[in-house]
């Protein structure tokens, strides 16, 4: 069963062909990251027209990637939300239209379940290795949710980010010490090999899941301001290129101990066989290390190019839709709040 997978809730523009939910045949990512980069972060408007113009020539080359026409395909997964509505239109509409065209089912698919099932792809099957209930983190630019997955398409929220999702702060943190956009590679770029000097507050909001980035944010901005490092121009670039090094160590600590000491208290709890990362920041070094390290049960994270938004993540969780006759009519629309659990 091949499916075609067509993401565009954001900023890539992103279409893969996946057999049997596991099987990558193509993952083509057009990244719009270098015109919105410009702007310090992702522009609606420029996005919605970037998906016009890049859509069909990356619907194709993931064909020829794959090395397959269309009418080998046996259904077309798309998101419908979250995300920008005008972006999200794109991916629905040409992926109604192949639908239509090819007398093909339909899957309409939720973002967060989609970075989910990027852990199916290329691995063992997770609902047997390690089996369910999983405990999962979705950490991405718009959501940080903690959930339990007691079956496929079975999510308790368990708690979610009361202000700043993890990716925007890292997004917000890396402009206030001067680096580029996105935010998480370049602090964990700037922080790698580092120890910090100094610890920035955690907000563990025990006795709940729910999550909170705004606090370190803030404490990170004050302290750049106190060591000079904001807004800048006052130190010589050593002492400044030093400073920025240990506040990104600093903040990418605190981030990263709250996300695993909560995912591991919720694995505990729920006695969960597994865990299973997704989302942008999944991607980070440290979080991946440190959760590996020290979760008591099986930590099953994608790779990095698989974390940050794709088509085959959402053509995986379309084939495991399709195969419970979850499919959708030409009627569904885009649902820029959806969320899950
Ligand atoms: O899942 P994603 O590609 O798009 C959304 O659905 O939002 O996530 C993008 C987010 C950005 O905020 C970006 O800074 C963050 O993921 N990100 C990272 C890393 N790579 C991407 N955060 C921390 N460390 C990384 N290596
Ligand atoms: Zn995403």
């Amino acid at each position: 069963m091949k499916i075609l997978g067509i993401e565009t809730s954001c900023d890539e523009t992103a279409v893969a062909v996946v057999e049997d939910g596991r099987y990558l045949h193509s993952n083509v990512i057009a990244s719009q990251i270098d015109i919105h980069r410009r702007y310090g972060g992702v522009v609606p408007e420029v996005a919605s027209r970037q998906h016009v113009l890049q859509m069909m020539p990356v619907v194709t080359e993931s064909l020829d990637q794959a090395g397959m026409k269309l009418k080998e395909i046996d259904g077309v997964a798309v998101t419908y939300g979250p995300g920008l509505a005008g972006a999200l239109i794109v991916g629905l509409n040409t992926a109604k239209a192949i639908a239509m065209s090819m007398e093909i089912p339909l899957i309409g698919v939720n973002h967060l379940e989609g970075h989910l099932y990027a852990a199916w792809l290329d691995s063992d099957m997770p609902e047997t290795s390690p089996g369910f209930p999983m405990v999962c983190l979705i950490a991405s630019g718009g959501h940080t949710d903690l959930l339990v997955m007691a079956n496929h398409g079975r999510y308790t929220l368990l708690g979610r980010t009361r202000d700043d999702a993890a990716g925007e702060a890292f997004d917000k943190a890396a402009r206030i010490l001067g680096l580029g956009f996105p935010g998480g590679p370049e602090i964990q770029k700037t922080a790698e090999g580092v120890s910090a000097s100094l610890t920035l507050p955690r907000a563990m909001l025990r006795g709940t899941y729910d999550f909170s980035f705004s606090g370190v944010k803030t404490a990170l901005l004050h302290t750049a301001q106190r060591s000079k490092v904001y807004p800048g121009g006052e130190l010589d670039e050593m002492l400044m290129t030093e400073r920025v090094k240990d506040l990104s160590a600093a903040f990418q600590d605190s981030v990263v101990d709250v996300m695993v000491s909560k995912t591991i208290q919720a694995a505990v709890e729920y006695d969960a066989r597994g865990i299973l990362l997704g989302g942008g920041v999944t991607a980070n070094a440290m979080l991946r290390s440190v959760i590996s390290a020290k979760s008591p049960v099986p930590v099953l994270i994608p790779a990095p190019i698989l974390c940050t938004d794709n088509g085959a993540m959402v053509a995986a969780c379309g084939y495991f839709h399709l195969g419970r006759g979850l499919v959708s009519t030409q009627a569904i629309d885009v649902d820029p709040g959806l969320s899950l659990g």
